[in-house]
């Protein structure tokens, strides 16, 4: 499943996003944000396309200008996490290289998969969380409408560390 805007494309990541993927995944500036470390080799970033992004609700965030993979936008099941999630309630995530922050293509990529999700899906909300010490992802999460739930929790499932998070929910 494809979804494009006139700017960006979100599609399955394929085995040739490799190279894009270990370029700015590999970034220190990124993974850790987001609770991941960064990539240390093409190899491992092949692996992760094999592996986590081999799913039906991942996506490559592909700049059409470029025809190149820069981000990744997604939800899974958030039952494997310590958050405060209802029964079935999906988590996003995503990320953007750092040469392309801040120019909206986050948020333009969200409400994407969002429209998606409400088309397509019997979903009727969505959670998220983002650490604290990352507030222009909380901004994302805001501009496409998720509103703070008042609670704060450590996500020892995603990262083994204890930061705190501020956790955000959007009805569908
Ligand atoms: C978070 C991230 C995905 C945002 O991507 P992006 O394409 O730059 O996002 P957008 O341009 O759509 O929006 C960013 C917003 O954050 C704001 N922002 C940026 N830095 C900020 C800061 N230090 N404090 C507060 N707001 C900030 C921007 O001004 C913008 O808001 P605005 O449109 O109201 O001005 C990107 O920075 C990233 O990949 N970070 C590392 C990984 C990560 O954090 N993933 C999310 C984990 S929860």
């Amino acid at each position: 499943m494809t979804m494009e805007t006139n700017r960006i494309l979100l599609r399955p990541w394929c085995d040739s996003d490799a190279g894009a993927l270990f370029k700015y995944a590999s970034d220190p500036e990124v993974g850790p944000r987001a609770g991941w470390p960064p990539h240390k080799s093409v190899e491992e970033s092949l692996e992760i396309i094999h592996t986590i992004f081999n799913n039906d609700t991942t996506w490559a965030i592909v700049l059409k200008e470029r025809g190149e993979a820069i981000g990744a936008m997604g939800y899974l099941s958030a039952s494997d996490t310590n958050l405060p999630a209802r029964e079935g309630e999906p988590l996003i995530g995503y990320w953007v290289g750092k040469p392309f922050w801040n120019q909206g293509i986050c948020t333009e990529a969200l409400k994407l998969m969002i429209g998606h999700i409400r088309k397509t899906t019997d979903i009727t909300s969505l959670i998220s969380s983002h650490f604290l010490d990352n507030p222009a992802s909380g901004r994302v999460m805001e501009k496409c409408g998720f509103v703070a739930t008042g609670e704060t929790c450590v996500d020892e499932g995603l990262s083994g560390s204890s930061r705190p998070m501020r956790v955000l929910r959007l009805e569908l």
